[in-house]
């Protein structure tokens, strides 16, 4: 495939950036997005020009942190897909494509198309857990959960903290994804201990952070590599009401 790519490029967080065209040739259909931008960044370097760029780990859609907004779209034109698990297959021969940065302001560009995510390390920090006296590992069985309750508890565990929900979203809301956290703990008799102080101070840090407001869209879930549901904002605002008012 022969492709023309118009990618975001910005020095550092200070500088302007601008699109900057590429012409890629040759490009299998079944390299991954991320293995085209590694071919393009070999024949950069090879030109000694300054590599592009972007956040990768796992290449395998566990670790969250490819975050490419892809022709308008968090993680490309492929549904329940991350970046590094788009295919050159999803275009066609001759295609442009538009590739930038999450455009959140919770999310700052770093560089190119890095952007500095912390913010979700900082919501986590503020009650994403469980606190556990250490000892040996207590019996599995000991506490019974029912197969629904631990179903969406693992539903929400899917989460892998990637930032498109916030990025998919016109408010940069991030209630996908607390939501998601939030629900994890709450739905479990372990997580239930801290439920209240937990989705009070998760919410005031993210209204603290900056991320915007649900206003059921909806976006955030459309766009969601792990089909996070969108019901567990209603759990989520249910919590916070609940911790507020008894
Ligand atoms: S809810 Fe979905 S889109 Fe948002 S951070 Fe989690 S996995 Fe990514
Ligand atoms: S690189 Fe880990 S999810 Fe994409």
């Amino acid at each position: 495939m022969d492709l023309t790519l118009k990618i975001w490029r910005q020095k550092d967080a200070k500088s302007k950036g601008r699109f900057v065209t590429y012409p890629v040739k040759n490009i299998s259909p079944n390299c991954s997005f991320l293995e085209m931008l590694d071919i393009l960044n070999e024949q950069l370097i090879q030109k000694n020009e300054e590599p592009i760029a972007f956040d990768h780990d796992c290449r395998e859609g566990i670790c969250g942190t490819c975050s490419l907004y892809i022709n308008g779209r968090p993680h490309g034109p492929d549904d329940a897909v991350t970046t590094c698990q788009l295919h050159m297959r999803k275009f066609r021969d001759g295609d442009t494509i538009i590739v930038e940065p999450w455009r959140a302001r919770p999310f700052p560009v770093i560089k190119d198309l890095l952007v500095d995510r912390s913010a979700f390390d900082k919501i986590i920090q503020n009650g994403g857990y469980i606190s556990v006296n250490t000892g040996g590992a207590a019996e599995a069985n000991n506490i019974l959960i029912s197969k629904e309750w631990a179903d969406l508890a693992m539903d929400a565990a899917a989460c892998i903290g990637c930032g498109a929900c916030v990025a998919a979203c016109k408010n940069a809301s991030a209630m996908l994804f607390v939501s998601a956290k939030v629900s994890q703990f709450a739905l479990l008799p372990q997580g239930k201990v801290e439920a209240k102080e937990r989705v009070k101070t998760m919410v005031a840090t993210m209204d603290e952070l900056g991320f915007g407001n649900c206003t059921n869209t909806y976006a955030c879930e459309a766009e969601c590599p792990k089909l996070i549901s969108r019901s567990n904002i209603a759990r989520m605002n249910r919590e916070f009401f609940c911790a507020k008012v008894y």
